[in-house]
């Protein structure tokens, strides 16, 4: 079983109160039948003693054999040297003469009988009662001190389960606020509210995150100076590489179009990797904004749209959300642009690319659809891991996905990049972010949208989809 504190808790404060209950139960029961036995003897003494006190008389000198309950006491009075006892309430029964003074038990008609013995010179009184009697009004009254027991243990038990259930709930919220950290939420875990021995683990925690965040703000900063740094004397390289090409001669020509290739790839790269380090800056509280996608889409696709034409590509969008998502534009217009050159760059010639921009409950999905060759199943938990290439014959830097992701987490979406299951080979590449819900944006774009429909006019998104669509073209 897993080491659980709440487990090791209930499970010992649960024997504990279990081991206390059993003993107080035991103990209460001992001491019961105990005090009743004492109770009962103290009975056949003072009937004893009123007997001698001459009360003998109210016993009959005939009895009626059997007559007595099996539950009541026997009472029987001797004369020294008479051979029958001068009264008894059971004349069936022989108490032994001889018996020791005081209380005894003793074997008689093959029963147990516990028997108080009055001797003087001139009287011999004995009060009897069966042990078996004894035992079962002993026992009832002692199990009637366990009903209070038995009632409060489980109801004890649950108060303790309650208890250390509440006393962890602060330590359970804390878990799965640890749970949320990752590069993207690096936020310090609240303290308020905290108990004060969790409290200096609170604070480790909050210090390591703190650490964490400063050394990878380091390395994104090293990696977009760098970046930055490095794209200057790139630019000078591309525009004396543009300057030089009349100038070389035309069997040169090859292998100039590689050194420019080159020069591109590594320009590519550079403005990944500054991409990327803007992906990975954390969100500033300001970022309020929020963003229609089906603009950005549309936009997205106007980029490609030659590209896509001159290859015979069929690019179109089939539904498309009006609402805004809680992200800044330029950053959800990156994610959207790398999904959608993706698709262009890894679909082949001649092949059809859909998009849509879909709600559901809280957020918003954009999803690219195309017909290239998909990517191998074991490949695909690492599409997203940066300088990744799942097929190195096209050309790309393998930062593409890594940047969707890091912009998607940010603003508390998701990225998910799947075969498709329709029967034909591609990918469906999806982003989603959170819809704007504040500053009444939700509100204002349903009034806008009503206002729309009253007015008889496409809604945007409408339009949007009109003018993607390839094919209507
Ligand atoms: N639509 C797609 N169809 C097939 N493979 C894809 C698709 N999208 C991504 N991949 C695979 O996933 C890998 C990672 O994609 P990613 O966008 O991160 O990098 P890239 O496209 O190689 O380079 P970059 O986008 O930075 O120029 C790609 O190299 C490619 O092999
Ligand atoms: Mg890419």
């Amino acid at each position: 079983m897993k080491s659980s504190l709440r487990n090791n808790l209930v499970i010992a404060l649960g024997i504990l109160v279990s081991v206390v209950a059993i003993a107080q139960g035991i103990s209460s029961y001992q001491l019961c039948r105990a005090g009743m036995s004492a109770l009962l003897d103290l009975r056949l003494e003072q009937v004893a003693v009123r007997m001698h006190n001459g009360f003998a008389s109210s016993i009959p000198a005939t009895p009626e054999r059997g007559s007595q309950p099996v539950r009541d006491i026997v009472i029987t009075i001797h004369r020294p040297g008479a051979e029958v006892p001068l009264r008894s309430t059971d004349p069936a029964l022989q108490l032994p003469e001889d018996a020791a003074a005081g209380f005894s038990s003793e074997d008689v008609n093959g029963e147990e009988w516990r028997i108080y013995t009055l001797r003087d010179p001139g009287t011999l009184i004995q009060v009897a009662q069966r042990s078996s009697v004894r035992n079962e009004l002993e026992r009832e009254t002692a199990m009637t001190t366990l009903w209070p027991t038995l009632v409060l243990l489980p109801l004890v038990l649950g108060a303790v389960l309650l208890i250390v259930q509440r006393s962890l709930r602060k330590m359970n919220q804390l878990g799965n606020e640890v749970q949320d950290i990752d590069a993207s939420h690096l936020k310090p875990l609240p303290v308020a509210g905290v108990p004060s021995e969790l409290l200096p683990f609170v604070g480790s925690i909050n210090r390591m995150i703190e650490r964490l965040a400063q050394s990878m703000e380091a390395e994104r900063k090293f990696i977009a100076d760098a970046a930055h740094e490095l794209r200057t004397p790139l630019t000078a390289l591309q525009l004396q590489a543009d300057n030089l090409q009349p100038h070389i001669v035309a069997s040169n020509q090859e292998r100039f179009k590689e050194l420019r290739g080159g020069i591109a790839r590594s320009g590519a790269l550079i403005s990944q990797l500054l991409r990327l380090a803007r992906a990975d800056a954390p969100v500033l509280s300001s970022t309020n904004e929020a963003t229609d996608v089906a603009a950005i889409v549309v936009a997205a696709v106007s980029e490609v749209l030659p590209l896509a034409a001159a290859r015979g590509i069929d690019i179109g969008a089939e539904e498309m959300s009006t609402d805004k998502v809680a992200a800044p534009g330029a950053d959800v217009a990156v994610a959207v642009k790398n999904l959608v050159s993706n698709a262009v760059r890894y679909t082949p010639d001649g092949g059809t690319i859909d998009l849509c921009a879909r709600t559901e409950g809280n957020v918003l999905w954009v999803e690219v659809r195309d017909t290239g060759p998909g990517i191998a199943p074991e490949l695909l938990p690492r599409v997203f891991d940066r300088f990744f290439r799942a097929n190195v014959d096209v050309e790309g830097t393998g930062l593409g996905l890594s940047i969707v992701k890091a912009i998607t987490g940010k603003y508390g979406g998701e990225a998910v990049i799947r075969n498709r299951d329709d029967g034909q080979t591609g990918i469906v590449a999806a982003v989603s972010f959170p819809l704007a819900q504040a500053a009444g944006v939700a509100a204002a774009t349903r009034a806008r949208r009503v206002a729309e429909q009253q007015n008889g006019s496409h809604a945007q998104g409408t339009a949007a989809s009109h003018q993607l669509h390839g094919r209507d073209a």
